[in-house]
């Protein structure tokens, strides 16, 4: 048995936040459909919109501007889709046959959906990042045309936790003409956001990465910005996303934004403070390092380090016995032993990209978190390598 259990992956997902869970076990006893018109259908419809309210109170939107969907994945899903949809019978009036504009480091969400509709003929631009991840504002000056329909930019990236000026680059969008879209997923409770400030037109987040439930996220649409839906086949969500809602999930993100908006502030300067902690700790005591990402623009939580001549699976697979939970940098949603497409395009060479880990901070962990990781790691690094031969060789 390890000697303590410390999660530290809250990127990729998180505990749910025991207010949340309370509020969603009383949610589970009202199961009235929220379209029906019945007193059990009025309940669940005011659970709805009260969930709603919250969600827009915390990015400064309005209730109306708010869609429920089924994940920070589909929120992305649905912006790509739907403002390239070639559908000649909608009346929605989403300007079509217009291009997209987005980053090499996005989730894969966005850069497969954008793949995919480039295959059918939509013209698709990838702009580059600099050594920290930050979007290169040339490019993407010259990249935005009078053809782009939507430039898409995520505001915090999930490996490496870069943050990026999107307000500017939404202006650049709009001096332009075209929409512009954020996949604040990971920045949203960790970060403060607003809209109307952002002047974004779309913004995604989730639930599970904020003590929400998973299978919940909301897709902000500015107001007056022609839009339709991907889910076709229902009146729910303004016409905008099919099917009946997930009222317990909603529920359940709608507290975690009110807990975060409570929680969010403290939090940050806590776990900032925590990340020097380590990012000064692993430098001392471990030879060969790197650390990836923005030293500043950056979320608190989140620190990316590569660790020369090793594998980061070897490290992540020795620190869950010590009971530590961290992730790496390679894709690991898809089972890939791939190099990280982020630490690649921020030109981390591809064999300190498989050395990478990342290491996530939330609301549970403890400065003796922290301490545990800087006592385990050093020894781990120094076994791993000593069996590694590229390090071998390095080091001669
Ligand atoms: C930046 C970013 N966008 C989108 C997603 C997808 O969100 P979900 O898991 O809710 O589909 C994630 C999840 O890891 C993410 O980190």
């Amino acid at each position: 048995m390890p000697e303590r259990e410390v999660y530290f992956d809250h990127n990729a997902t998180t505990p749910l936040h025991p207010e949340v869970k309370a509020v969603m076990a009383e949610a589970m006893e009202c199961y009235g459909n929220p379209s029906s018109l019945h007193a059990s259908g009025r309940r669940s419809r005011a659970m709805v919109e009260q969930a709603r309210e919250r969600v827009a109170r915390f990015i400064n939107a309005s209730p109306e501007e708010i869609i429920f969907v089924g994940s920070g994945s589909e929120a992305n899903n649905t912006v790509l889709s739907v403002l390239s949809c070639p559908s000649g019978h909608c009346t929605c009036g989403v300007k079509r046959g217009r291009g997209i504009l987005t980053t090499r480091i996005e989730h894969p969400c966005i850069l497969e959906t954008s793949k995919c509709l480039s295959d059918r003929g939509v013209p698709v631009t990838f702009c580059a990042v600099d050594s920290f991840g930050k979007v290169s504002m040339k490019e993407l000056e010259e990249a935005v045309t009078d053809k782009t329909g939507l430039v898409s930019v995520m505001m915090a990236n999930n490996e490496i936790g870069t943050i990026q000026d999107i307000k500017t680059i939404a202006k650049l969008a709009h001096e332009k003409g075209a929409l512009f879209h954020t996949d604040a997923v990971q920045a949203v409770g960790k970060i403060p956001v607003d809209v109307k400030d952002l002047d974004v037109d779309f913004l995604s987040l989730s639930g599970h990465k904020i003590y929400g439930p998973k299978g919940i996220g909301a897709l902000y649409i500015k107001k007056g910005v022609a839009f339709c839906s991907l889910i076709r086949g229902g009146h729910q969500e303004q016409g905008r996303r099919a099917g009946t809602e997930n009222t317990i999930g909603i529920v359940g993100l709608g507290k975690a934004v009110e807990m975060r908006a409570a929680e969010m502030a403290e939090e940050t300067v806590r776990l900032g403070k925590w990340k020097e902690v380590l990012r000064a700790g692993i430098e001392k005591d471990i030879p060969d390092v790197r650390f990836n990402g923005h030293p500043h623009d950056c979320l608190a939580n989140t620190l990316n380090v590569s660790f020369e001549g090793v594998e980061g699976e070897a490290i992540l697979l020795y620190l869950d016995l010590e009971g530590i939970a961290v992730s790496t940098g390679s894709a690991c949603a898809s089972g890939s032993l791939d190099p990280s497409h982020v630490l690649l395009a921020t030109g981390v060479p591809v064999e300190d990209a498989h050395g990478s880990i990342r290491v996530s901070m939330g609301r549970d962990n403890t400065e003796g978190d922290v301490q545990y990781l800087l006592k385990k790691l050093p020894a781990i690094i120094q076994r791993v390598r000593g069996m590694s031969t590229a390090y071998a060789g390095r080091s001669k």
